[in-house]
Order: structure tokens, then sequence, then C-alpha cells
């Protein structure tokens, strides 16, 4: 097995809120190889962008630790990307300036910026749209500039929240067939959540499933299905034993 890029170490996570304290993660642990692509799915509500955000060093855990590359994380780093489950975009920008943003916060503006964000809007099928507005693009289109822009620092790790949650089921697909397409052309590791079960199965190495708040890994279930993938896959007898494995699990009794 590969290297562990990615370490979570006995995460918890309590938030204090006018009505007292409210224990959102318990004991996390889990590792992620590089390379690897990792699905998390649990019940609404059970801790899962908390656990990302604590992943993308967005959000400080109580207790316990996660390491990228064996260094103790603490803030924010370029080597993660992290994705949205609202694009999230400038509505004043175009796209290529959408996609470009991040490097001019930092102070590069030139050419090899502008050139670097074309590829990367090639990588995710929206050349030809560098020029357009948000709102003139689909949902799915808006997350494909998402996908670019958290692309443009080449980050290691790349954290999905739920990034297809608001598209249609035929959209998703789509999206879930170009994301595996991305994902082998560029070799990042992925932590996606996600609430569709089928999802989470189609595109992941493992699945992790966590308990009802608080959040807890209740189940790692490896999917050996083989790669490439495609959804002539959804009707494949392997997928549908695993399929019902996760629901089980995230769903007891
Ligand atoms: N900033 C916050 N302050 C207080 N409670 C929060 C905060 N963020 C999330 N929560 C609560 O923590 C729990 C887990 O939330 P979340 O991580 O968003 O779950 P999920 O993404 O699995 O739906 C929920 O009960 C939520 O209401
Ligand atoms: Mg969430």
């Amino acid at each position: 097995m590969a290297e562990p890029i990615l370490v979570a170490e006995g995460i918890d996570k309590t938030y204090q809120s006018r009505d007292g304290e409210l224990r959102a993660l318990r004991e996390i642990s889990f590792q992620v190889s590089t390379g690897e692509f990792v699905s998390l799915v649990g019940p609404s509500g059970c801790g899962k962008t908390t656990l990302l955000r604590i992943l993308g060093g967005l959000l400080e855990a109580e207790k316990g630790v996660v390491r990228i590359d064996g260094q103790v994380l603490t803030e924010p780093r370029q080597e993660i990307g992290f994705i949205f489950q609202n694009p999230t975009l400038m509505p004043w920008r175009t796209v290529l300036k959408n996609v470009t943003l991040p490097l001019e916060i930092r102070g590069a503006n030139g050419d090899a910026q502008k050139n670097r964000a074309l590829q990367l809007l090639d990588l995710v099928g929206l050349l030809g749209f560098e020029n357009s507005y948000p709102h003139e693009l689909s949902g799915g289109m808006q997350q494909r500039v998402a996908i670019a822009r958290a692309l443009v620092y080449e980050p290691s790790i790349l954290l999905m929240d739920e990034p297809f949650g608001s598209l249609d089921a035929i959209t998703r697909n789509q999206m879930n067939l170009e994301l595996l397409r991305i994902w082998r052309a560029t070799r990042k590791t992925i932590v996606m959540v996600t609430h569709t079960i089928q999802e989470a199965v189609f595109l992941a190495d493992r699945v992790l499933v966590m308990s009802a708040r608080p959040g807890h890994i209740r189940a790692t279930i490896p999917v050996d299905l083989p790669r490439p993938r495609d959804t002539d896959l959804f009707y494949n007898e392997e997928f549908a034993a695993l399929h019902h494995r996760v629901r089980a699990m995230i769903s007891p009794g």
C-alpha cells in the first residue's frame, strides 16, 4: 500500500452554542494513501462537513491531530484544495478570472497564470467558456469552474464537500465520470463527502461510513471494483452488494 498522505488521529470536536455544548465528532481516526479516492458518507448532521473542514485546516479540532505527509496541520495549506457544495464563484468575474483569483490574491497575475488557468479549464472541459460569467453556466459547469479553481495551486489533496449535491441525477452521473477522468489525469488524493450512496461507491477505493452524531467512523468498506469505471457498473451485482452494505451501515436496524 502507498504511503499515507493524510492521517487523522483521535479527532474530537465539540461546538459551544447558546444551548450548551454539542459534540460533533468523537475519536475519528483513519488514514488516506497517496492517490487514493475515499468517500465519506453518514446521516445528515453527523459531522461530515466539520470533519472535512478540520482535514483542510479550516477548523481546529479540540483533540487529536491531522497530519499531511507526516506534518501536523495547523492552518490551511496550498497542498490542500477545498471544493464546497456551493461553487461560491464571484458573479462579476469571468470564468477565467474566477480561476485565477487565488493566484491574484497572492500577487501573481501574468500570462503564466492565465495559461495555467486555461489549461485547467481545458482539463475540466470548459475551454471556450473562459469569458463567460457564472450566471451563464449550468450548475454542473459552475462546479467544474470551482474544481479548476481548486486545482490552480496544484494541491496534492482535494477535499470535496457534497460537490454535486445540488445537481440532478443525470448531471451528477456525468460529473462523476468527469471527476474520475480528472482524478486519473492529475493523480490527486481525494476525500469526498456525499449523501448519495451510489456516488460514494462508484467513485471510491474505500467508503468510510460515519455514525449519527457525535460522528464516528463506524465502518470502512473497500470497493475493489475494476477501473476505469463507467455507469454500466450500476447494474453490476457486486456494485449492488456494496451499495447495500453501505446503506445497511448508515441506517442499521
Ligand atoms: N459552527 C457551529 N456551531 C454550532 N454547531 C454547529 C456548527 N457547525 C455545525 N454544527 C452542528 O454540528 C453538527 C454537525 O454538523 P455538520 O458537520 O455540518 O454535519 P453534516 O455535514 O454531516 O451534515 C450538526 O448538529 C450541526 O448543527
Ligand atoms: Mg455537510
